[in-house]
């Protein structure tokens, strides 16, 4: 460049260099100092100049081997001190930043000065306050942080691993191997698994599904986030991010539940409207077949042929019509009283109607009530025709013989009235029973059964806020479970149509 300063741009050059409360120092080449600001002559003295620099920062004769403008003669470049060591050596206070004074191709001098970088008391308090923050980084974490070295032991076990594993962090840290906590080669298939490049990258592993063992033998279902740890190319360590998914899975399998009963519910409300529109329809024309021909029956002398022919067509409206009554109550189209009942005197009125029926004689009638029940807020015609047709089902399954053992009881957080209806017959297989709740699902043989019985029941359980379940194994009979709250709705002595 080749501006020239005027006197005064030099004075306060040098002004501004003599106030700075930094060490300036130009030293020659030969490591001679040529000139010093006012501070480092405030803090070593005015007889520095033409000193070696050694012998006034290290007292010594010789260059110091890490001496910046070392690196500056040879390189011509701006150098700073600075080697991993001094961190941890005494002498690293005033760090020298070096640059060179140069004339045309030749260096002619070396500046150096100072300036503060923190103490060793400072850096490790950093370090400390870092490493304490990471640790509570990894130990507040709600998922499971799981560390390993390559030979599997635990270097990192946080509280929600605890949680999950079951093991203390003691316990984890001086006795456990990562592969304890898989079953089986679990382990091996992770490890297999981060070192391919398909599930998140080479070293590292994805959203993985995967089961743990706990310490009790427990197998928990775990979301598996987990990377392979590296020095250079080395493998040191891995760490997993154990997310626990027993409540998500239990909520989805709650909501599938939810689902197929508010499915249920839908196709019942459908279908019963549907029938009473059909029932209302049907009504009219078969009290006018029933009236035509019971008129023709008194007013005409018959042939008994004819006549019996008549009857039949009698009967038959009358099955038509018993039909249509049983669809008119599916559609819930009569009015229904609730009043509080004894549930196990309702079974029992409901058994002595049907064990004179012949299809019970050969059948034993056990029953198991607790008479402790309370009351249930009921409509006790419509319970009569749930147990009604739960039993006539059960008779009709073992075929006349067999045991049917009927049990009452409180539930466990006593708010329910439990009943259920165990019989001997064949079971139900899993693909019925997924529909035996349907309208008009029958496997009985035309004209025997309608398949409304059970769906009858379904709604009328669903009105009063209970709930009904089959259990069964094929071949060994089924278990029809109700359950009623003790409270419901209409216990204010309401009244529900
Ligand atoms: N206790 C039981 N054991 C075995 N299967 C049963 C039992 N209860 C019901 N089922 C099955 O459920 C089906 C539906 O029962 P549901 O009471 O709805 O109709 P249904 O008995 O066939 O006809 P309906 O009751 O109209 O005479 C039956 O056809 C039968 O296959
Ligand atoms: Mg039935």
């Amino acid at each position: 460049m080749d501006y020239k300063r005027s006197e005064k741009e030099k004075e306060y050059l040098i002004k501004a260099i003599d106030s700075s409360d930094r060490q300036f120092i130009i030293i020659s080449p030969d490591f001679e100092v040529i000139a010093a600001n006012t501070y480092t002559m405030q803090l070593l003295g005015t007889d520095i100049i033409g000193k070696h620099c050694c012998e006034i920062f290290y007292e010594k004769s010789t260059t110091c081997e890490s001496c910046p403008a070392l690196s500056v003669i040879k390189t011509h470049k701006p150098s700073l001190r600075f080697k991993k060591e001094d961190v941890l050596s005494d002498d690293f206070r005033t760090c020298r930043y070096s640059y060179p004074i140069m004339s045309g191709e030749n260096l002619e001098a070396i500046a150096l000065f100072t300036f503060n970088r923190p103490t060793i008391e400072e850096i490790e308090e950093k370090l400390k306050r870092a490493n304490a923050f990471l640790r509570n980084l990894i130990l507040s974490s709600v998922d499971g942080v799981i560390a390993a070295d390559m030979k599997g032991k635990i270097l990192i076990f946080n509280d929600a691993a605890v949680e999950i594993g079951g093991y203390t962090i003691d316990e984890a840290i001086n006795t456990l191997n990562i592969r304890q906590i898989y079953p089986g080669d679990g382990a091996r298939d992770i490890m297999r698994h981060l070192r391919s490049d398909e599930y998140g990258g080479k070293g590292k592993l994805k959203s993985f599904r995967v089961d743990v063992l706990r310490k009790d033998g427990q197998i928990i279902p775990i979301c598996l986030n987990a990377a392979i740890v590296y020095e250079g190319d080395k493998e040191v360590a891995t760490i997993g991010f154990f997310h626990d998914m027993r409540d998500e899975l239990k909520i989805k399998s709650d909501l599938e539940k939810t689902h197929v009963k508010l499915l249920q519910a839908e196709k019942m409300s459908a279908l019963g409207k549907l029938a009473a529109g059909v029932a209302h329809q049907l009504n009219n024309p078969l009290g006018g077949i029933t009236l035509f021909a019971k008129i023709i029956m008194e007013e005409y002398e018959l042939d008994p042929l004819v006549k019996s022919d008549l009857e039949r067509i009698l009967n038959e409206a009358k099955k038509c019509s018993d039909t249509v009554k049983e669809l008119l109550e599916f559609a819930r189209q009569t009015s229904n009283l609730i009043r509080p009942h004894d549930i196990n005197s309702a079974i029992n009125r409901t058994m002595f109607l049907l064990e004179n029926q012949a299809l019970f004689q050969n059948i034993k009638i056990t029953k198991h009530f607790d008479d402790t029940i309370p009351q249930v807020y009921v409509d006790i015609q419509q319970m009569n025709h749930v147990f009604m047709n739960i039993i006539l089902n059960a008779g009709q399954a073992m075929d006349g013989k067999g045991t049917l053992t009927i049990r009452t009881s409180m539930s466990n957080d006593k708010e329910k009235v439990c009943i259920e209806i165990e019989d001997t017959g064949p079971g139900i297989s899993e693909d019925i029973a997924a529909h035996i709740f349907d309208p008009f699902f029958t496997t009985k043989e035309e004209g025997k059964g309608t398949g409304l019985g059970l769906s009858i029941v379904y709604s009328i359980i669903e009105d009063h806020k209970g709930s009904i379940a089959v259990k069964s194994k094929p071949g060994e009979g089924a278990t029809f479970i109700i359950e009623l709250p003790i409270s419901h709705q209409g216990e204010k002595g309401g009244q529900t149509t």
